[in-house]
């Protein structure tokens, strides 16, 4: 068998994202194109997406970022094997932009369509890096939009369970809206990991979600810690005390890093798993990878972190995905394809 190309379209959130990959005869993965438009900017203002202008931005740059996609890969579109889209979880009328795109070209070009979901799609993207999963596998997929922990079993197109996750925000949504309560623009993420390198992550005792005896061994919440350090500065301001902003960022972050890593370790070590993944966003954090790192050494555990433009919202994770599927045989999706907001991993 020769090489297969295969085209992955993401545009769930604020990314619109077109990826080209090449699936060789043995399974390998060569990413020839990953273009990203993002309307981030846009959303920049409001302190967080708003759908309405996400669909919009997405149907103005879904054309221009395939064009260069093709341009940059140096392939013509009529040599695409398969088309993968993002089909959920996401913003509806934002992934109805990506999934009627895709379903155009499958049709003009008369080629097969796999419709995937999101997450798995941001676990995928490590094996552009590190190359295929070991049998099994337990994912950390941490965004502004899912914080959710992951076993992945039999590599990407076998069974993947969801055995964790947020009872309430993401940990990005977290990062989001402490940065705001800090004055630090949108998104939160980088000024927030900026700022705690100059702070102590031991200055405040932050709370830990979840994490007591009785509490759900692997899921998170996020909502009360972001509450304390809101309590926190309100308390600093009403003493007239000038906020110690770089102290409330590095606690902020210990914290985070702290119930992240340990939960993501402790599931490996009760599944009997070796290796775990860290992707989604927030995997950029200079602490999470750095506490994780340490950890899972500790553990015995082999630690796989995309680089950081593989880690967020783009079109090779989902290139990637349809690329396992189309390697395992898997049945493409009907024309009819829907989308699904809710969809569960
Ligand atoms: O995966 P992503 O680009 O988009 C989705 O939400 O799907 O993740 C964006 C999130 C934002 O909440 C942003 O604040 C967070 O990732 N983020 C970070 C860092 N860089 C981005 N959070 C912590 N530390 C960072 N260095
Ligand atoms: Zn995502």
């Amino acid at each position: 068998m020769t090489d297969r190309l295969i085209l992955g379209i993401e545009s769930s959130c604020d990314e619109t994202g077109v990826g080209i990959v090449r699936l060789g005869p043995d399974g390998a993965l060569e990413l020839l194109a990953d273009e990203v438009a993002s309307s981030v900017e846009e959303h920049a203002r409001f302190g967080g997406v708003v759908p309405e202008v996400a669909s919009r931005a997405h149907l103005e740059a879904m054309t221009p970022t395939m064009r260069r996609a093709v341009e940059r890969a140096g392939v013509a579109l009529s040599d695409v094997h398969a088309i993968a889209v993002t089909a959920g979880p996401g913003l509806a009328g934002a992934l109805l932009v990506g999934v009627s795109a895709a379903k155009a070209y499958a049709a003009a070009l008369d080629k097969p369509l796999y419709g995937v979901n999101h997450l798995a799609g941001h676990v995928a993207a490590d094996t552009l890096e590190h190359g295929p999963l070991p049998e099994r596998c337990v994912a950390l997929l941490v965004s502004g939009g899912h914080s959710q922990l992951l076993l992945v079993e039999g590599g990407l197109a076998g069974r993947i369970t969801e055995i964790g996750s947020t009872v309430d925000d993401a940990a990005g949504e977290a990062y989001d809206k402490v940065a705001r309560l800090l004055d630090l623009p949108y998104p939160g993420g980088p000024p927030i990991d900026r700022l705690a390198k100059q702070g102590d992550g031991c200055a405040i005792a932050f709370p830990r979600g979840l994490t007591g005896p009785r509490d759900a061994k692997y899921d998170f919440s996020f909502s009360g810690l972001k509450t304390s350090v809101a309590r926190w500065v309100e308390r600093c301001e009403r003493a007239g005390e000038e906020v110690p902003l770089a102290d409330v960022a590095a606690s902020f972050q210990e914290a985070v890093a702290d119930v992240l890593t340990a939960k993501a370790v402790r599931a490996c070590r009760d599944l009997g798993v070796g290796t775990m993944v860290i992707s989604g966003g927030v995997a950029a954090n200079s602490r999470l990878s750095g506490l994780a790192a340490e950890r899972c050494a500790e553990a015995g555990v082999e630690l796989r972190v995309p680089r950081p433009r593989l880690c967020t919202d783009n079109g090779a994770m989902i290139a990637a995905l349809g690329a396992h599927l189309v390697a395992a045989g898997a049945k493409p999706s009907p024309l009819d394809l829907s989308t699904t907001p809710g969809l569960p991993v």
